[in-house]
């Protein structure tokens, strides 16, 4: 019988384009998917183990399976979707990202890392193509820092790298992160060692939107990173007394938030003046939190980045110098505790020359950026070379519901992809 499909090498081409946005249909039908996979209604949030992130898990193990993937999921909640290769002595490459996601969310940041390599993997399957090495598709379980205001909880599991003082982290209704580990294992839990020798690994790719404005405006759909920038955060509390808010004079009073503000506003001067470092609280506890109770106690988060991290130190010298200072001035206690420090990493100059060379037979051009944000690349750089591809998105809007990245876009990517793993199968001898 004569297939319905044009023959020859025209028609293999029409055949496989059609094929292809068979699975660009997957990924955007998946992402619109979990996308709607929230804790809380009516806006997107998905944190560390929470009921969202266990359905999350669920629904993508099941579209790994359908890929042809084994799936597990470790100690720390990740989520790991296995293909072997029957290639003697097979190495393994890493694909992934994170499925949890910022309070108020866009459903591209993270997700699309994970679900694309598996609409990659279930593409070369339809094409019957057997790959000589095997691939780990990486559902990071927290990436984001946000129960615990420390990231990368899910890849410093994978990679080996979670320590004791990470178990210690408290949400703000005070279980730890040891507590939440414990509950998901159902009472036990010890600190996992790497998932992998990086002798056994070739390397870890990581699509990502890129969250910020240049593929945009330079007209491309991907582009591929050279490095991330290192970033510190932490908590900074100041501790004052509270007291009655109708009768304590001005002159008397020890405001816990006054002190803060001020350190807000310093932080945002000074990132102002020192381009490019980026400086930022994005939260601020009062308490006692009462509109007649003067603040006896302010804890805030700081978050510090910089490509240089000799520059992100002195910055940080400098704004926990003037903490003190405030609190010298208004008689507050100040007192910091950091859980996060990530240096700069550069990605692997072998791999992302490859990727390059994907990206050109994609789409010509190739466009090198640096990450401002932090990627589960960071701390999977420890095990094993890292690479990252950047999809272009609306006006570099991130962290936001209005984060968006085209079909067409998402379809340059899984050719980038696609083409990536067929190359590095060519090139690989076992
Ligand atoms: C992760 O999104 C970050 O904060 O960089
Ligand atoms: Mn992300
Ligand atoms: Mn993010």
């Amino acid at each position: 019988m004569r297939p319905f499909w044009p023959t020859g090498r025209r028609g293999q081409q029409i055949f496989l384009m059609k094929r292809h946005s068979s699975s660009l249909a997957s990924l955007v039908r998946w992402l619109d998917e979990i996308g709607r996979m929230t804790d809380e209604p009516g806006r997107l949030t998905r944190t560390f183990l929470s009921p969202a992130m266990r359905r999350a898990n669920t629904r993508v193990g099941q579209w790994m399976r359908a890929a042809g993937l084994t799936v597990r999921e470790d100690a720390v909640g990740n989520l790991i979707g296995r293909l072997e290769s029957t290639a003697p002595g097979a190495k393994t490459l890493l694909l992934g990202s994170h499925l949890d996601t910022v309070r108020d969310a866009g459903r591209f940041d993270g997700a699309l890392g994970v679900l694309l390599p598996i609409a990659a993997l279930a593409e070369l399957k339809r094409r019957g193509a057997a790959l000589p090495f095997a691939v780990e598709v990486l559902g990071f379980s927290e990436e984001e820092g946000v129960r615990f205001a420390s990231a990368y909880l899910g890849s410093k599991g994978y990679a080996g790298k979670l320590r004791a003082a990470d178990l210690k982290f408290r949400d703000t209704k005070g279980v730890s992160v040891g507590d939440a580990l414990r509950m998901l294992g159902k009472g036990k839990f010890s600190i996992p060692a790497a998932a992998h020798r990086s002798r056994a690994l070739i390397g870890y790719l990581e699509v990502h939107i890129e969250q910020g404005p240049v593929l945009e405006a330079k007209k491309l759909s991907v582009g591929v990173v050279s490095a991330i920038a290192g970033q510190t955060r932490g908590r900074l509390t100041f501790t004052g007394k509270a007291g009655h808010a109708g009768t304590t004079p001005m002159n008397l009073r020890r405001d816990a938030l006054t002190g803060a503000a001020e350190l807000v506003l310093f932080a945002e001067t000074l990132a102002r003046g020192c381009e490019p470092l980026v400086a930022t609280v994005g939260t601020v506890a009062v308490s006692p939190g009462a509109p007649n109770v003067i603040p006896g106690e302010v804890t805030l988060s700081l978050d510090v980045r910089h490509p240089h991290d000799a520059s992100r130190r002195a910055a940080l010298k400098l704004l926990l110098d003037v903490a003190k200072k405030i609190g010298r001035q208004r008689k507050l206690a100040v007192a910091w505790q950091a859980t996060q420090d990530n240096g700069a990493v550069a990605c692997s100059p072998e791999l992302t020359a490859r990727l390059e060379e994907s990206v050109r037979t994609v789409q010509r051009r190739s466009l090198a950026l640096v990450s401002g944000a932090g990627h589960d690349a960071v701390v999977i750089s420890s095990l094993t070379p890292v690479a990252m591809l950047f999809v272009r998105c609306r006006e570099g809007l991130s962290h936001h519901p209005d984060e968006f990245a085209s079909s067409a876009d998402l379809d340059v990517a899984l050719r980038v992809v696609v083409d990536f793993l067929t190359r590095l199968a060519a090139n690989t001898t076992s």
